[in-house]
């Protein structure tokens, strides 16, 4: 089954898990392991929901909504110096939508946007930062997802990567 070769993949790239753990990998857990690690290394705990039910999706882009959550949470710990994380996953009709928010600082994404809009390409932008958002966005919206940054210095941060879900009965 190739869905649950690369949610095994995936979840090999967050970290070494026991063999039997990946048989029984969902995206659901996958993002809950990611939380997890995160809060133990972090010493802040994430609050991790999961809306819906669970619908058919891609193995591509189960893996891109995972790196999503890995990246930004990455985020929150290096710039944001929040006191509270959120990370949702929402299963609705013909979507799957995850959300990695936060409370801290919060910066203006305009930024990131005309840093790349005036050279004409993605580079690291000098007051900005690195490549973390740009490559997030690239890698989502190559398997025809949506990525949206949300902040505003002070109102804190919120990306939102989403995936149109597969027929229901279809397998991944
Ligand atoms: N959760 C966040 N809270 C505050 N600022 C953020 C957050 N996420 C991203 N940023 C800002 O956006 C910039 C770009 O992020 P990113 O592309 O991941 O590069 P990097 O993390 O390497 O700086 C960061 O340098 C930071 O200024
Ligand atoms: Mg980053």
């Amino acid at each position: 089954m190739r869905r649950r070769e690369s949610l095994a993949e995936a979840r090999r790239s967050v970290d070494a898990l026991r063999p039997e753990s990946l048989e029984t990998a969902r995206l659901s857990d996958a993002l809950a392991d990611v939380a997890d690690r995160w809060s133990k290394l972090h010493g802040l705990a994430v609050q991790v929901t999961t809306t819906g039910t669970a619908r058919p999706m891609t193995p591509e882009a189960e893996f891109a909504l995972l790196r999503t959550a890995q990246e930004a949470l990455a985020n929150v710990a290096k710039h944001a110096h929040a006191t509270r994380v959120g990370v949702t996953l929402s299963y609705l009709e013909h979507e799957v939508a995850l959300d990695v928010r936060d409370d801290g600082e919060g910066f203006d994404p305009a930024g990131l946007e005309a840093d790349t809009a005036t050279t004409g390409r993605s580079r690291p932008p000098s007051r900005s930062g690195g490549f973390g958002l740009t490559i997030m966005r690239q890698r989502v919206e190559e398997l025809s997802g949506t990525l949206q940054i949300e902040s505003e210095p002070g109102t804190g941060t919120g990306i939102s990567a989403c995936f149109p879900t597969l027929p229901t009965g279809s397998h991944a």
